[in-house]
C-alpha cells in the first residue's frame, strides 16, 4: 500500500475517506477524537498543494436522508480545529455538485454523509464512479469502516489511484505487532455476548497464553463450568461453545462477582433470584496479577456494567492493571477506550484503536475489504495517473 503523504499531490483533488462516525447531540459533535486524529495528514496535504474533498458516513441512516444523520455539524468543528474555511455540500455525488467541487474557491470540502444513498453500502459500481469523478486520487484514512465492502472503501479503488493515510498505516502497524507478541500474551475479553465475539475468542485462544472473561459474556462460560447464573445474561445457546472453549485450558473465567445489590459472592454461590453486574474484588486481584507479569496485553471490551457506578470498578481495576508498567499495550473498542479515556490513562497504552468492529476483525485474522482494495491497486497505472 502506498502512503498519500509520498504521493504526488499538488494540484490535485483528493478524494479522501475519513472515519467521522461521532458522537452528535443536539446538533454537536461532543467527542471530536476521530476528527482531531485526521488533522495532522489534512494540514500537510493542504500545505503541499492539495485541495480535499473528504467523504464520510454518520450512523445507519439506511439509505435516507435523514436530517439527525447529518455531517453538517461534523463540517463545523473541522473547521474550527483546521482554522480554515471548510465548505459543506449537501450531497455526495450528482452533476451540481461536481459543478461545485470543481468550481469551489475553497481547498476542504466536506461531502454529506455517504449512507443518505443506499448505494454506498451496496458497494454499487455505478456510485463509486459518480464519487470517483469528484477527484484525480483516492486516499482511505478511515480504518474503522474498511471491514465494510462498501462503495467509498472498495469499489471506489478501481476508479481512481489509491492511497492509504496515516491513521490507517498505524493501525495495520500496531495491530499486526499482535501476530508475533512478546510473551505472555493475555488477552482480557468483556462485554454483552459471547455470540459477538466466538470467532475473536477462539482465535485468541489459539494466540494468547491466557485468556481472562469478563463483562456479561463471564455467565455463558461460568454456565459452561456448571454454575449457577441467576437472572445474570446468559446465552444458553453458547453454552457448548463456551464448554469447548474452556477445555483448552488458556480461558480464564472470575472467581467471583458483584450482583445488582452490591454484594460480592462467589461464583459458586449465585442466587438464583440475582443477576451479576462486575467481576469481584478477587476476581480484579487474580486478573491484575496475570496482566502483572504480561509482555503484550490485548483488551477488548468493559468487565462490567461500567456506565453504573458501582460496577465500574472491574473496569476500572482492569484498565489500571494494564496501564502499569512496561508493556506492548492494545486495546480495541469502543468501550474500553472510553474506560479508559475517564480514568485519564490513554497516554500510558500502546495502542488505542480507532476502529472498533474493523480491530476486531483484523485481529480474528480475516481480509478487511477496504484494505484489501488498496493491495489490488496497482502502483504501475496508478503512478502514471496520479
Ligand atoms: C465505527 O464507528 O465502528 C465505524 O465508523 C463503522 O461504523 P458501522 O459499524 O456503522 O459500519
Amino acid at each position: 500500500m502506498r502512503n498519500i503523504l509520498s504521493a504526488r499531490v499538488r494540484n490535485k483533488h483528493i478524494l479522501f475517506r475519513a472515519d467521522y462516525n461521532v458522537p452528535i447531540k443536539n446538533g454537536t459533535v461532543t467527542n471530536d477524537k476521530r476528527i482531531r486524529a485526521t488533522i495532522p495528514t489534512l494540514k500537510k496535504l493542504l500545505a503541499r498543494g492539495a485541495t480535499l474533498v473528504i467523504a464520510s458516513h454518520l450512523g445507519r441512516p439506511e439509505g435516507k436522508k435523514r436530517a439527525e444523520f447529518s455531517l453538517a455539524p461534523v463540517a463545523r468543528r473541522l473547521e474550527k480545529l483546521l482554522g480554515k474555511k471548510v465548505e459543506f455540500l449537501p450531497d455526495c455525488t450528482g452533476s451540481a455538485i461536481e459543478r461545485a467541487v470543481a468550481t469551489s474557491k475553497n481547498r476542504i470540502i466536506l461531502l454529506e454523509n455517504l449512507r443518505f444513498h443506499p448505494e454506498e453500502e451496496h458497494n454499487d459500481a455505478h456510485f463509486a464512479k459518480q464519487l470517483a469523478r469528484l477527484a484525480n486520487i483516492y486516499c482511505n484514512d478511515a480504518f474503522g469502516v474498511s471491514h465494510r465492502a462498501h462503495a467509498s472503501v472498495h469499489a471506489i479503488t478501481r476508479h481512481l489511484p489509491s492511497f492509504a493515510g496515516p491513521l490507517l498505516l498505524n493501525e495495520i502497524t500496531m495491530l499486526s505487532a499482535l501476530k508475533k507478541p512478546k510473551r505472555p500474551f493475555i488477552a482480557v475479553l468483556g462485554g454483552a455476548k459471547v455470540s459477538d465475539k466466538i470467532q475473536l475468542i477462539e482465535q485468541l485462544s489459539k494466540k494468547a497464553d491466557a485468556v481472562l472473561i469478563g463483562g456479561a459474556m463471564m455467565f455463558t462460560f461460568l454456565a459452561a463450568a456448571g454454575n449457577e447464573t441467576g437472572t445474570s445474561k446468559t446465552e444458553k445457546d453458547y453454552v457448548p461453545l463456551a464448554r469447548k472453549l474452556l477445555r483448552t485450558k488458556k480461558i480464564i473465567i472470575p472467581p467471583d462477582v458483584v450482583l445488582d445489590n452490591k454484594k460480592t459472592v462467589s461464583v459458586h454461590a449465585l442466587p438464583k433470584n440475582r443477576a451479576g453486574l462486575d467481576i469481584g474484588p478477587e476476581t480484579r486481584e487474580l486478573y491484575s496479577a496475570i496482566i502483572a507479569r504480561a509482555k503484550t496485553v490485548f483488551w477488548n471490551g468493559p468487565l462490567g456494567l461500567f456506565e453504573k457506578k458501582p460496577f465500574d470498578a472491574g473496569t476500572l481495576a482492569i484498565a489500571r492493571a494494564i496501564a502499569h508498567g512496561k508493556k506492548v499495550s492494545i486495546i480495541g473498542g469502543g468501550d474500553s477506550v472510553a474506560a479508559i479515556e475517564k480514568l485519564g490513562l490513554a497516554k500510558k497504552f500502546t495502542h488505542l484503536s480507532t476502529g472498533g468492529g474493523a480491530a476486531l476483525e483484523f485481529i480474528e485474522g480475516k481480509t478487511l475489504p477496504g484494505i484489501a482494495a488498496l493491495h489490488k491497486n496497482k502502483p504501475k497505472r496508478a503512478d502514471k495517473r496520479a
